[in-house]
């Protein structure tokens, strides 16, 4: 495929305040993801450079960072797939960072715990599996993939200046225990979401759907736990 340009976002907070943009060169070739083409530029010209990365899958999450403007997963995103030859890396906007392109993730997981992310039993469980219908699972197929990536949130305009606001990766989290035909503790959730820092900060922007790299869609999650708040007040 040819010669194509790195600029990666630096930060390093013991070296000072600032953070810089450093270009590298480099040969890709075809098939090769953006996360390979940052282990290479580790591997050979900068062993400096810190990003996070596990699976090399789309199924930990872990390299999730801003390509191009967009977030993404890194070792998903082909560089064929890419305009131009110059590709752009920043770290996922709204969380602070660590080093490079490495985010304090923090807050993002203690909005999920908020919303308890498990299912919640108070009638005593059957012998057996508690079933659940075809029908039934299809009423959270929008939420069950989440990998916990971060993108959702951190694309969110409502987040970056309410950083209380549980934000879309937690409403979906709820949506997917609140619909769950095996769950008894909605009305318990839907009151953790409902107020200004739950489902009604959210400004319908769609970011968060366009940032998602499971293709879910957190937005459609935030307008049904609305819709059920509204139906159950009344
Ligand atoms: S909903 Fe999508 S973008 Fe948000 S955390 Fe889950 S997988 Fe990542
Ligand atoms: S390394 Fe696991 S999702 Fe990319």
């Amino acid at each position: 495929m040819g010669g194509y340009s790195f600029k990666v976002f630096r930060y390093d907070p013991d070296k000072g305040p600032r953070h810089r943009y450093d270009t590298f060169e480099l040969e890709v070739e075809r098939g090769m993801t953006v996360l390979d083409c940052l282990q290479r530029i580790k591997a050979t010209l900068d062993g400096t450079l810190t990003f996070r990365r596990s699976c090399r899958s789309a199924i930990c999450g872990s390299c999730a960072m801003n390509i191009n403007g967009k977030n993404d997963l890194a070792c998903h995103l082909q560089v064929a797939g890419l305009t131009g030859r110059r590709v752009t890396v920043d770290p996922l906007p709204g969380y602070p960072v660590i080093k490079d392109l490495v985010v304090d993730m923090e807050e993002f997981y203690r909005s999920i715990e908020k919303v308890m992310p498990w299912l919640v039993r108070t009638s005593p469980f059957p012998d057996r599996e508690l079933p659940q219908s075809p029908e039934e699972r299809d009423r959270i197929d929008l939420a069950v993939n989440c990998i916990l990536c971060g993108s959702c949130t951190s694309s969110c305009p409502s987040f970056w200046f309410n950083p209380d606001y549980l934000a879309p990766g937690a409403l979906l989290k709820a949506f997917r225990f609140v619909f769950d035909s095996r769950d008894e503790a909605g009305a318990e959730r839907l009151a953790l979401v409902d107020g200004p820092r739950g489902v009604w900060r959210c400004r319908t922007i769609f970011n968060c759907e366009e940032a998602c790299p499971k293709l879910l869609r957190p937005n459609e999650a935030i307008a049904a736990l609305k819709r059920e708040i509204l139906k159950r007040s009344v």
